[in-house]
């Protein structure tokens, strides 16, 4: 069982009850396990059946949870240098260096990079505080936009740190003409060095101790967009553990949910052919939302071998 695990699939398909149903069953289990939610649309709290916010919270015993946001974090992250900048620039500059950063919490990428900072946060807790973590994802593209992104800020990162040591050899250099050459720190760069570093572990660790699972509904459309989404994983290193086909008509059916039965079973075949190891989550009467009515879901796991 990897410590990281990321439930993926196209929107509706079922993660988010899922991510909850593998976060019990690894409770259950004795081990230390949050679940915590990327999709900006959470609904981890709904399926669980209690509310959630951005701290992990333990909603049953050996059960910890919660909805992570961009935005959120990005917010905090001004306040913080805002506080920094209070002692380094003149009083009067403060608005508008804050006006300038509440702008940039909504620029492109600021979310998803803050987004990412959080969720490192806690991958980082894995396995000091937390022997699993179940990462309930936002659909296909965003799941793997935040999973590839580490390895894509990693050189970006070191592209500014390049050029934050460049202008410093220059400055160091008109220093020395002067006569003044002494060596000072810089915070700058070392804080750019440790943003390089954690991302580059993060990257590591996201091709050696994680993986996903994809949820799929028998329907040829998601399972399109399910291949596509391996491909990118494999492309990636990141590996794609068992697929869970959710929604699956049970056989012996008639009428409407029998013709559902035989359109299902064509991609039933391909998704037990690609993968090597699948779970069957039954079509149910009703969306299982709570701990108790989750109990079926968790069931079909342990069955599973989970
Ligand atoms: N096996 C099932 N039988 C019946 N209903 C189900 C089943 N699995 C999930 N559902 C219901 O389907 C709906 C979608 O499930 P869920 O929210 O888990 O999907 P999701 O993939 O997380 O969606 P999103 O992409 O919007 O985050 C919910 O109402 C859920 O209760
Ligand atoms: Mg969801």
């Amino acid at each position: 069982m990897s410590e990281l695990r990321f439930l993926g699939g196209k929107g509706g398909v079922g993660k988010t009850t899922l991510a909850a149903a593998i976060g019990l069953r690894e409770a259950r289990r004795g081990l230390r396990t949050l679940v915590v939610s990327t999709d900006p649309a959470h609904s981890l709290g709904d399926v669980l059946g209690t509310g959630l916010g951005e701290e992990p919270r333990e909603v049953v015993p050996g059960l910890w949870a919660a909805e992570i946001s961009g935005r959120g974090q990005a917010r905090r992250r001004v306040e913080q240098i805002v506080a920094d900048a209070a002692d380094a620039v003149p009083r009067e500059v403060l608005p508008a260096v804050r006006a300038h950063l509440e702008r940039a919490v909504d620029s492109p990428g600021t979310v998803e990079a803050a987004l990412l900072d959080r969720l490192t946060e806690l991958v980082e807790r894995v396995p000091a505080d937390f022997d699993r973590l179940v990462v309930d994802s936002a659909p296909t593209g965003h799941m793997l936009r935040l999973l590839t992104l580490p390895e894509l800020v990693t050189p970006w990162i070191e592209g500014l740190a390049g050029q934050r040591r460049r202008s410093r050899d220059t400055d160091r250099m008109f220093a020395g003409m002067l006569g003044r050459g002494e060596e000072t720190p810089d915070p700058l760069l070392a804080r750019l060095h440790a943003r390089r570093d954690r991302m580059a572990a993060l990257h590591r660790r996201l091709r050696t101790d994680a993986e996903v699972n994809l949820v799929v509904v028998p329907e040829r459309v998601v399972w399109a967009e399910t291949v596509r989404a391996l491909d990118v994983l494999g492309g990636a290193g990141i590996a794609a553990g068992a697929a869970v086909v959710n929604r699956v008509v049970p056989a012996g059916e008639t009428g409407l949910l029998g013709a559902r039965r035989v359109a299902q079973t064509e991609v039933l075949d391909a998704v037990r052919a690609r993968f090597g190891a699948t779970v069957e989550v039954p079509l149910l009467p009703e969306g299982p939302t709570g701990p108790d009515a989750l109990g079926t879901v968790i069931d079909i796991l342990v069955d599973a071998g989970w």
